[in-house]
């Protein structure tokens, strides 16, 4: 591997008591710049050694500079970002709930994808498991009336999660956000006169409700992202949402935080697309697991979301968080166990319950639903703000270490497809390698070396192809010349569809932050990457 510590040659002091606050912000590392003196735009590796000057260790100071007296702080990313050194019981946790990381070595960099169990969320989901008789709730008898009991306290944790407003919204279990999805897309009164608008940057489970809306003959409009920030143009976005209504109801729907590019898309689109008769579909589960939703600020019509994303345990529960009025305009395609008052054989009629009742299908995963709660009141416990303040600074400091990686010819390793600065966006870093000639290097190859490595990280385009399209420059008059070959009707694979796209990078590599993510797991991404320059 290329030592690179040798080539940074700058190193940040910090003067203690010196009274130079530093914000976790570019103004904030200017600043921390010009109190140091170094004259440097350069970006200082957290990995540098001391340099060459007079320096004494001080049992309770540190290192202290004999010219200066001052205590010298090696550590640039402390010092770019000090908000982070308030989150440091996050490490503790790792330790508790998270010890295989460490103890394996593991570098865990797919949190966007799901969250990591913790040790301690499972062993008390088991002991209530091992405290309680609990029968299927769909009864009276005492086994089933307990686990009704713990099923609706589990539903107003999660409003209160929310800051949802019990007499405004409503909580669907389902068994992931796909499903809540799902449930909006059969049942929103789509027509032919209505309208589907939806950001390029959706998750295919956003995607597809655009069959539903087709089936139904309304149309359907995807507002597009922009390289390189992949954000939406509010002019463009301001202008479709501003179209005179044609009568049909209309739904916009967009991702918080888009799981491609780790974009946070305004939450103020939310009143801006509602004073203009459009109900809104916030797809959460990328943003929530990092970040604040208060749906007493904020009020979507809808909101999907999965819990494995935000507490690591237990899969296989989602939910729709839906407000009453939205709710009651949906028309449900079908009945089924659970969601009717009365159904009727030779009546021919059914009577759904009304809210939640109606939309949970089945028997709910109520085993699982006392785990939701935990899990709700672990993230709280630790304060999403937290969380929120680690991964910000770790993701401000990836990115600023990655795209400061150059070969030795001076080509640049990564591009970045999204926000290069912290302000708004998430701890989800999406980018293609390059070699020293410019050519993109397969992202499946720097999948399988990552592999080797022990880092878990993510290549694709993560069920989002629309951030893939805008990312990777395909057009989408190659798509269609592609999809309209006769051979490809109904079968393509990945190589026939790298064949049209005539030899571009089908994907990307993803590396995502979390909860317990930490300043180790960075480093050892950035050394990884260092082994493909050249
Ligand atoms: C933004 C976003 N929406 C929806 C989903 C779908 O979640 P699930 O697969 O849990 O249903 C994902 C999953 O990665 C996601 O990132």
């Amino acid at each position: 591997m290329k030592d690179r510590s040798r080539t940074d040659g700058e190193y940040l002091l910090y003067l203690a008591g010196s009274g130079v606050s530093f914000a976790d912000s570019a103004a904030g590392r200017a600043r921390a710049y010009a109190a140091t003196g170094i004259r440097s735009n350069r970006i200082p590796s957290a990995r540098t050694s001391l340099p060459a000057r007079p320096f004494t260790k001080d049992a309770s100071r540190g290192m202290i500079d004999r010219d200066t007296e001052m205590t010298v702080r090696t550590d640039p990313f402390n010092l770019a970002y000090p908000s982070y050194a308030a989150t440091r019981a996050l490490d503790d946790l790792r330790q508790r709930n998270h010890p295989l990381l460490d103890g394996l070595g593991h570098v865990y960099l797919d949190y966007t994808a799901g969250n990591l169990v913790p040790l301690g969320l499972v062993e008390r989901h088991a002991s209530l498991l091992r405290d309680h008789v609990l029968g299927n709730p769909h009864s009276t008898n005492p086994a089933s009336a307990l686990t009704t009991t713990f099923v609706e306290q589990a539903r107003e944790s999660v409003l209160e999660f929310f800051n949802a407003d019990p007499d405004e919204y409503v909580v669907v279990f389902t068994a992931n956000a796909t499903q809540a999805l799902k449930l909006v897309g059969e049942s929103y009164p789509f027509v032919p006169d209505g309208d589907y608008l939806l950001t390029f940057d959706n998750h295919n489970s956003v995607n597809g409700i655009r069959e539903f809306a087709r089936a139904r003959g309304c149309p359907t409009t995807y507002v597009p992202v922009v390289l390189p920030d992949m954000r939406v143009n509010d002019d463009e976005l301001a202008s479709l949402l501003g179209r005179a209504p044609r009568g049909g109801r209309r739904l916009f729907a967009y991702p918080a935080q888009s799981n491609f590019s780790g974009v946070q898309h305004p939450l103020d689109w939310i009143p801006l697309a509602q004073e203009q008769g459009w109900d809104v579909l916030l797809d959460a589960a990328a943003f929530t697991p990092t970040n604040r939703l208060d749906l007493t600020r904020w009020k979507p019509d809808f909101v999907s979301q999965s819990f494995y994303k935000v507490f690591g345990y237990p899969t296989g529960v989602g939910c729709l968080i839906a407000r009453r009025a939205a709710l009651a305009r949906l028309h449900r395609p079908w009945f089924a166990g659970g969601t009717i008052t009365v159904a009727s054989v030779q009546g021919d009629r059914f009577y759904l319950a009304e809210n939640e009742s109606g939309f949970e299908d089945g028997t709910p995963n109520y085993l699982a639903l006392p785990a939701v709660e935990f899990g709700l009141q672990y993230i709280s416990e630790i304060g999403i703000d937290t969380i929120h303040t680690r991964v910000r600074c770790l993701t401000a400091w990836l990115i600023e270490r990655l795209i400061a990686l150059r070969h030795s010819n001076g080509a640049a390793l990564a591009r970045v497809y999204g926000p290069r600065s912290d302000a708004r966006r998430g701890g989800t870093i999406t980018f293609n390698l390059y070699d020293r000639d410019g050519r993109a290097i397969d992202h499946r190859d720097v999948e399988q070396r990552a592999n080797v490595s022990n880092i878990s990280l993510r290549t694709g385009c993560f069920c989002n192809p629309g951030g893939g399209e805008i990312a990777l420059g395909i057009t989408g008059t190659e798509l269609s010349s592609c999809f309209h070959q006769p051979e490809h009707e109904t079968h393509l694979t990945i190589d026939d569809f790298r064949l049209c796209i005539d030899g571009k990078s089908t994907g990307a590599v993803r590396v995502s932050l979390g909860l317990v993510s930490n300043l180790k797991d960075v480093e050892a991404f950035v050394q990884f990457a260092e082994t493909f320059l050249s």
